[in-house]
């Protein structure tokens, strides 16, 4: 088995939890960072031990040479940061989410990852819970509650902030299926904080057409209504699953449960942020090593991540035309800009 070599970019409080899992993994070790802030970057070594510390991303790939980068940074300069990390000849970036945000920018990473090769896997880690990564959730939402019909998915962050979370899980549990046509709604663009680089309207309120008739009221919102009794924004990731006969009610953190037709007592399982979030991250990054070793595709690869980030910016089109949309749409950059324009104007 080889020892892959990692560098992460972006030291922020994200990144902690992308370095703090190497302690449990054996085929990849953390050589170096990399940040701006000499602090941030101190703290990391302090904390973990990661031999060095760099303040310059490409003098760190010419020096480290590492195979895996970690670009642990906000969204804005993702083609800039895979670009140069395919030159140094990383083999493996991953890439926080959101992996884009304007439609061109998924365009230059579908160039760079079909030209250099780099593998390119989007931080969407709850893939590797285990209930969601054994697929016991897509048994019971293909083989237990009768015909789905319809699905409500709700988080209460922006499509573009918990967005990803949302619709990469949802497209999981629908074993892969794309949308077809997206409507939605939407008001709302908040410039400042977190917001200001994770760009998207705050409230989009969409519905989606999966393939077998499942319909999904898609609800990416600070307002959304979320799982009863959570306090953070972000452990508010739920999904209620309705089939012709029974249900699935499945939170982020306070578990899951179906019942369906005949059953005196719903079937419980876990699902807990505060139990798995640790080993999801660790298993997600594994799969990055045990990929280069030549074993399983990653769950995340660049293909299932652009097919996220293509529903997302759907309903966002679906927002600029105002009506039904078919998917996949055409929707440029200028067309986003303006969309964003319109919507600010609004309030
Ligand atoms: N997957 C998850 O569960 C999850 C959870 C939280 C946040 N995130 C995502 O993680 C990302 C980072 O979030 P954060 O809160 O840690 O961000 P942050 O802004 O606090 O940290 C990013 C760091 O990157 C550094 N940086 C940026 N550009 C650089 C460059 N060119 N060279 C060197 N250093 C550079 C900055 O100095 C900063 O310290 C965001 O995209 C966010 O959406 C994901």
């Amino acid at each position: 088995m080889a020892k892959y070599r990692s560098l992460l970019l972006g030291c922020g409080p994200r990144a902690k939890q992308h370095v703090a899992v190497y302690r449990e993994i054996d085929n990849m070790e953390m050589v170096a960072v990399c940040d701006l802030q000499q602090d941030r970057r101190e703290a990391f070594l302090k904390e973990f031990g990661v031999p060095k510390a760099y303040d310059d991303y490409e003098k760190a790939l010419a020096a480290e040479k590492p195979d895996v980068v970690h670009v642990v940074t906000q969204p804005g300069r993702r083609e800039w940061e895979m670009e140069t990390a395919a030159k140094a000849g990383v083999k493996a970036a991953i890439v926080e989410k959101p992996m884009a945000i304007i439609p061109s920018d998924i365009e230059k990473l579908a160039r760079i990852h079909r030209d250099t090769g780099i593998k390119i896997i989007v931080n969407c880690q709850r893939r590797y819970f285990p209930q969601f990564r054994d697929g016991t959730i897509r048994d019971i939402v293909e083989n237990k509650i009768g015909k789905l019909y319809l699905v409500r998915a709700s988080a209460k962050g922006n499509t573009m902030g918990m967005g990803p979370h949302l619709m990469d899980l949802l497209m999981l549990f629908l074993g892969e299926a794309k949308p077809e046509a997206a409507w939605a709604m939407a008001y709302g663009i908040n410039e400042e904080g977190y917001q200001a680089t994770h760009r998207a309207p705050e409230h989009i309120l969409a519905e989606y057409w999966f393939p077998d008739d499942i319909r999904v009221i898609f609800d990416c919102d600070t307002d959304a209504l979320g799982t009863p009794g959570e306090e953070s924004f972000w452990m508010h990731l739920h999904f209620d699953f309705l089939g012709s006969e029974g249900r699935l009610y499945l939170t982020q953190n306070k578990g899951y449960w179906y019942q369906s037709h005949g059953m005196a007592e719903p079937v419980r399982g876990e699902s807990s942020w505060d139990n798995q979030g640790f080993g999801g991250q660790r298993d997600f990054t594994k799969a990055v090593g045990e990929w280069l070793d030549g074993g399983e595709p990653h769950l995340n690869r660049f293909e299932v991540g652009k097919a996220v980030f293509d529903a997302l910016i759907g309903a966002q089109a679906s927002v600029y035309y105002g009506k039904k949309i078919d998917l996949p749409c055409d929707f440029s950059d200028e067309q986003w800009t303006e969309l964003r324009e319109q919507l600010k104007k609004n309030g």
